[in-house]
């Protein structure tokens, strides 16, 4: 079986709903039969891109609200979302540094996406203190741990969810751990979810890295044993750097392992 390779370009708040169809139509022909290509553009984007993509890309929200509908001014539910996209980004830390996002809140979001038909890709990520001071495990396994909580269909998290590793300090930076060392930290998460029942034998939830990836990085984190893919930020922006970046990721990787 042939294990897909994940890139999800997160384009945050970038791009009109007219230039942001058109970075994705750009985007459908380059994606060969492995590759997972999901693109997150902002919301107002979503129908627009959303028009345009071919079957070869899946569309993604990059956040989504608990709460299905109420009187949450400015906010976007994933019932809602669940009509455009098949995936949501959860937790990025853009948001819990903005907006405050707790990890109880982070974990109210994941159960939602679950419950109401959108794939979470969860991020998880330590500050360059915790780096420095070896914290990350600890760091990265307790917010794994709390976003998990509300999640009680055991199943549908095991088909459904994606973990996303981004240190905050790779983070639009130009800096980053080596695959080695983020694989450290991959290895970790799929311990503490085998550890936890969330991960049996023969399952596998993909787990991916991100944080100032671009061409030239992209392929050693992407098809590092301990990853499953690669999550993009400023270089999804450039159409030349993403057909690069797919072109170099998408070596066929064999796996016992389901998908
Ligand atoms: P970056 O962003 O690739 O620009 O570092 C990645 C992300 O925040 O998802």
């Amino acid at each position: 079986m042939i294990r897909p390779v994940y890139i999800v370009a997160n384009w945050k708040m970038h791009g009109l709903p007219s230039s942001s169809a058109a970075l994705a139509r750009s985007l459908g022909d380059a994606v060969p039969e492995h590759v997972r290509l999901v693109v997150c553009p902002p919301f107002l984007s979503v129908p627009a891109v959303h028009a345009v993509l071919t079957g070869r890309v899946d569309l993604g929200v990059q956040d989504v609200h608990w709460e299905d509908a109420g009187p949450f001014t400015g906010e976007v539910s994933a019932v809602m979302a669940a009509e455009y996209a098949t995936w949501s980004l959860v937790g990025h830390s853009e948001r819990r540094r903005d907006q405050g996002e707790t990890d109880s809140i982070v974990g109210r979001k994941v159960a939602r996406c679950l419950e109401r038909g959108l794939r979470p890709i969860l991020f998880l990520g330590e500050t360059a203190t915790q780096w420095v001071n070896g914290e990350t495990e600890s760091v990265v396994l307790r917010q794994l741990d709390r976003a998990l909580e509300e999640v009680h269909d055991g199943e549908r998290l095991r088909r459904a969810l994606v973990l996303a590793y981004e240190p905050i300090w790779a983070v639009g930076s130009d800096d980053s751990p080596s695959p080695d060392e983020a694989a450290v930290v991959a290895r970790a998460l799929h311990d503490r979810l085998r550890a936890t029942g969330r991960s049996q034998a023969g399952d596998h939830v993909p787990v991916l890295y991100g944080g100032s990836v671009d061409a030239a990085n992209a392929a050693a984190y992407a098809t590092h044993p301990d990853f499953d893919g690669v999550v993009v930020g400023r270089a999804s922006l450039d159409p030349r750097q993403m057909a690069s970046i797919i072109a170099a990721c998408a070596v066929p990787r064999r796996s016992d392992r389901p998908t």
